[in-house]
């Protein structure tokens, strides 16, 4: 159901970590340089979101359309994935931390989907952070697998077609039970979503910054968290029924 409300701090924050490449760049370093600073970084910001008591943190790792860069790159992003597995996993348990990968994995090597299926697992009943890493993740393949499951429900009578409603779309998305973002953060200066969660993004803050991924501190993110609390979050509604609801 729409809501109405005035902005505190975000339940949800969903981040593009753009920027990598050129921070590499700029400092005579080769891409994979950039990618582990963008591990070092991605680091900061989720200890920052659990001191924080924030409820969701979605990061856009890898998303369908990176398949495409050369193998090279391809392959050093998979390496790395495959060392946070190794490196990272153990630390965000004893944080309390649910993680859990969202996208087609099956795209990924068997090991890289064992580590990822194993993470899940062990943190499963975590109630801290929900922290999901979206990668091989594209929002139209959410919607399209989210079709898919309620096609297939209907082809053997749980539900009748009219019966498909916004809420039952959202069920079949990859993130059934948290709510939407409420805050959506893109680094490296570029101001689009990318196929990051189309669905889930309608009513979110979209919230664009120059500074490049690996520079993206917990200073940077209060700047993002100060520009969200002072959003006045209207869902459609009219700025004077919403001052009126804040009275109320
Ligand atoms: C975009 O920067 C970044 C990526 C495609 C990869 C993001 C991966 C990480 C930050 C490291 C892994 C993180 C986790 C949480 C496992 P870009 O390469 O497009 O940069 P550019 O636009 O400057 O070239």
């Amino acid at each position: 159901m729409v809501k109405t409300e005035t902005a505190a701090l975000p339940r949800h924050i969903a981040i593009i970590m753009d920027g990598n490449g050129r921070w590499a760049k700029r400092r005579l370093l080769p891409r994979q340089a950039g990618h582990r600073a963008g591990l070092t970084a991605a680091r900061r910001i989720i200890e920052s979101c659990v001191r924080l008591h924030i409820s969701a943190l979605t990061l856009f790792a890898f998303s369908s359309e990176n398949w495409q860069r050369p193998q090279w790159e391809v392959g050093n992003l998979m390496g790395l994935l495959m060392k946070a597995l190794e490196d990272e996993v153990r630390e965000l348990h004893a944080n309390n931390v649910r993680l859990r990968f969202i996208g087609a994995l099956d795209a990924f090597s068997p090991d890289l989907r064992h580590g990822m299926h194993r993470a899940a697992e062990l943190t499963a009943l975590n109630a801290g952070l929900a922290l999901n890493i979206a990668a091989s993740y594209g929002g139209r393949w959410d919607i399209v697998q989210a079709a898919h499951k309620l096609a297939a429900a209907a082809v053997s009578g749980h539900i009748r077609p009219d019966e498909i409603d916004e809420v039952c779309l959202s069920q079949a998305l990859v993130l059934p039970e948290l709510p939407d973002p409420d805050l959506f953060i893109r680094t490296g200066g570029e101001q689009r979503i990318s196929n990051f969660l189309l669905w889930n993004l309608a009513y979110t803050e979209l919230y664009f910054t120059d500074s490049l991924w690996p520079d993206f501190d917990e200073p940077a993110l209060q700047t993002a968290l100060d520009w969200y609390a002072v959003r006045q979050r209207r869902f459609g509604r009219t700025p004077e029924q919403v001052k009126e609801e804040a009275g109320a």
